[in-house]
């Protein structure tokens, strides 16, 4: 079963690539080239964060080639992420409009929340993007009373106003979208999490896709992206080079990355991998004319580790977010 290369968003229903390109880990010096190079590939999905620390030159990227008429704004998705130190009622908008005006855009297709952590707010005169600590050397992380429901309505004000089409959640579990689904007036048109073979989440996905809100992966590769990060990346055994989705991939005659990307689409998840290199950029694409069987389905589920690498405890922060 081939799939179609595109999902439909509840309220708007727009129409979101299943297929993306990831922007962490993108120096700023290589963002506007690499994110070129991605849109002129194909990808028509850029995902991206402020914490990511590479707006401005992601949005040089999308701009240049929009100007070069590669591709025009309207056939782009562009998606990005609302950090965690913004998420006071005063803080969201302001903090949008920063990563509007960095990327150069008129509007967003989809902004995120990117983790339910509300940190004490850090003024963007002192960092930006400030990640989990605050500036001047703080070794804890610090919260801050923002409670999701006030920051939820102020993303609400961003879709009606139409600077961003479309808003979601990301790293979020079950028990708060619940909560969140008792106040929205809008409900998240997407949710992003880790997911990979090594975390399958499977009654998470299926509740959450029931509840009609898509499903973005993000690190498909497993600990790929987290070696040099934390023990956990460093020391499980690479899903690119397990055994199982090696042997899927020969029978396919396709690389193992194709089959961790497709065992998502298959589940009707959206995928984001992020690459530096061409080729890979273009395999990573070529994921939508066919599909996994469910003999590989089901040698895949028995490898299901419930891992998480994006695990604040990892890196070194007292907080079990996941549990
Ligand atoms: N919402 C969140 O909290 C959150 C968290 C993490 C990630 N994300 C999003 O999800 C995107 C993807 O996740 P990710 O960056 O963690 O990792 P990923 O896409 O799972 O893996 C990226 C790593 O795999 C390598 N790679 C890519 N394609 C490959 C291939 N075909 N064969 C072998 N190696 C390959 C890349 O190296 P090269 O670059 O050298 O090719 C890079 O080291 C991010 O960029 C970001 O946009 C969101």
């Amino acid at each position: 079963m081939a799939s179609a290369e595109y999902v439909s968003l509840s309220r708007t229903g727009d129409k979101m690539p299943l297929v993306g390109f990831g922007c962490w880990k993108i120096s700023p010096e290589d963002a506007e080239n690499t994110i070129y190079d991605a849109i002129k590939t194909g990808y028509r999905l850029i995902d991206g964060a402020a914490d990511y620390g590479n707006e401005v030159e992601v949005g040089r990227g999308i701009n240049k080639a929009i100007k070069d008429g590669l591709v025009k704004r309207e056939e782009l998705f562009v998606v990005t992420k609302l950090w965690n130190t913004y998420h006071n009622k005063a803080n969201v908008r302001p903090s949008f409009d920063r990563q509007l005006q960095d990327l150069g855009l008129e509007y967003i297709d989809l902004y995120l929340i990117h983790f339910p952590v509300p940190l004490k707010n850090v003024e963007k005169s002192a960092a930006y993007p400030p990640g989990w600590y605050a500036p001047n050397g703080a070794t804890a992380i610090e919260f801050e009373r923002s409670p999701m429901h006030e920051c939820w309505r102020e993303l609400e004000k961003i879709a009606e106003s139409g600077l961003a089409k479309n808003i979601g959640i990301s790293n979020f579990n079950v028990q708060l979208i619940l909560d969140l689904l008792t106040y929205a007036n809008i409900k998240p048109a997407v949710l992003q999490i880790e997911l990979h073979p090594y975390l399958q989440q499977t009654r998470l996905v299926e509740w959450v896709q029931s509840q009609g809100i898509n499903i973005t992966a993000y690190s498909s590769f497993g600990p790929a992206s987290f070696i040099q990060l934390t023990e956990d990346g460093k020391s499980a055994q690479p899903l690119l080079e397990h055994e199982v989705i090696k042997s899927i991939a020969k029978k396919h005659g396709k690389t193992a990355g194709q089959v961790l990307l497709r065992w998502s689409l298959d589940r009707n998840v959206a995928v984001i991998p992020k690459s530096m290199h061409v080729e890979r950029m273009q395999s990573n694409r070529d994921i939508t004319s066919w599909s996994l069987d469910s003999e590989d389905h089901k040698q895949i589920k028995t490898i299901d580790r419930g891992l998480r690498f994006n695990n604040m405890d990892s890196y070194g922060f007292n907080l079990p977010l996941f549990a």
